[in-house]
């Protein structure tokens, strides 16, 4: 892989084009929304309210609006998910001064060849791939023996502390909702939650700079991922998030204090398809820097990675392979980047 030029330190000499290699030429699939003035594309998506969830006179509603969230949209804002508001704030702040930091700073947690951790861009093959307009710095947080403390900045001095304290909270709030996702499934709960709570977390910080051009640009392109669950947070209120929705692309709105949810490939192989791990990707805008903080889940080892037991049967023939642990990660360490981690598994 080669380097990658900063984007942030591109955008601060206030270009008034865009360099090619950032321009995608097939635009029609990439128009950028968050700067035009009408709105109807700006759909508000499915909110659910944890304390819902577990308050049994409203349970049963709030479990079925789950289940068709994750059904039809594959998505979804969470609120009341228990994570205080000061540790939503510290993050968001931490990410913030990091990225502020001068560039010299930030390299001391630069990638290494080859490896997508630290700070850097996503992984570039070749002169003529075209670049998202992004920069990022991508931490494994939990469990605490995958951490790379060498690339876990120093600076802003309080940064690891936040990041080990929200990843917590991200633990707490990913189990949880693994337990409704079951229960929505009708499927057994405990297993999985055990997975989730010793599970893989990974956290991918991201800037989009101002663009001259945003919609000739894109902040990362249409993707599903490849994680059991993501939690992810909008900072500053600004846009970006789009989903595929019935064919079209929808703008998430921030929300204060929500998080996003998605679902991933492997939760969509664990429901058999029933839910879908949504397609999605990010847009920038002209006005202003805009960031996210997202969280891959992952489940260890104590689970298989496959359809889950109670939803398949007669009439219900397994859609995908099932992987031992370790069969999963060899497949998914060695797969090609061209072809979605899924469509290895599909029978
Ligand atoms: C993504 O997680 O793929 C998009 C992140 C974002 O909203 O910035
Ligand atoms: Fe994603």
């Amino acid at each position: 892989s080669l380097p990658v030029p900063s984007v942030q330190e591109l955008a601060k000499q206030q270009p008034h084009t865009v360099p090619s290699r950032y321009i995608i030429d097939d635009m029609d699939s990439f128009i950028t929304t968050v700067d035009t003035d009408s709105d109807d594309h700006l759909l508000r998506v499915p909110l659910i309210d944890m304390t819902k969830l577990v308050n049994p006179d409203s349970h049963k509603e709030e479990l079925q609006k789950l289940h068709s969230a994750f059904k039809h949209w594959g998505l979804f804002q969470l609120i009341n998910h228990g994570v205080p508001n000061e540790i939503l704030g510290n993050i968001k702040e931490e990410v913030q001064n990091f990225f502020d930091l001068p560039l010299q700073e930030k390299k001391q947690s630069a990638q290494k060849p080859g490896s997508l951790e630290g700070y850097g861009q996503a992984f570039v093959t070749s002169e003529d791939q075209k670049l998202p307009w992004n920069d990022m710095i991508f931490l494994k947080a939990l469990p605490v023996e995958n951490k790379n403390v060498n690339l876990w900045p120093q600076k802003p001095p309080t940064f690891r502390e936040t990041l080990e304290n929200y990843s917590e909270e991200t633990r707490k709030v990913a189990v949880s909702l693994v337990r409704f996702m079951a229960m929505g499934l009708e499927v057994e709960a405990e297993d999985i939650c055990k997975a989730y709570q010793g599970g893989r977390y990974e956290v991918r910080m991201n800037l989009y700079p101002p663009c001259p051009e945003p919609g000739q640009v894109i902040g990362i392109s249409p993707h599903a991922d490849n994680s059991g669950i993501t939690l992810l947070l909008e900072c500053g209120n600004m846009p970006g998030l789009q989903f595929l929705k019935d064919g079209k692309w929808v703008t998430v709105m921030p929300t204060d204090d929500a998080i996003v949810v998605n679902i991933g490939q492997i939760s969509e192989i664990m429901s058999n398809g029933i839910y879908k791990a949504p397609d999605h990707r990010a847009v920038v805008n002209r006005v202003k820097d805009r960031m996210s903080i997202v969280t891959f889940c992952y489940p260890d080892s104590s689970i298989n990675v496959g359809p889950a037991k109670e939803l398949i049967g007669s009439g219900n023939p397994p859609l995908y392979k099932t992987l031992t642990h370790s069969e999963y990660l060899h497949t998914f360490n060695n797969r090609s980047l061209d072809i979605p981690f899924i469509d290895l598994l599909k029978i």
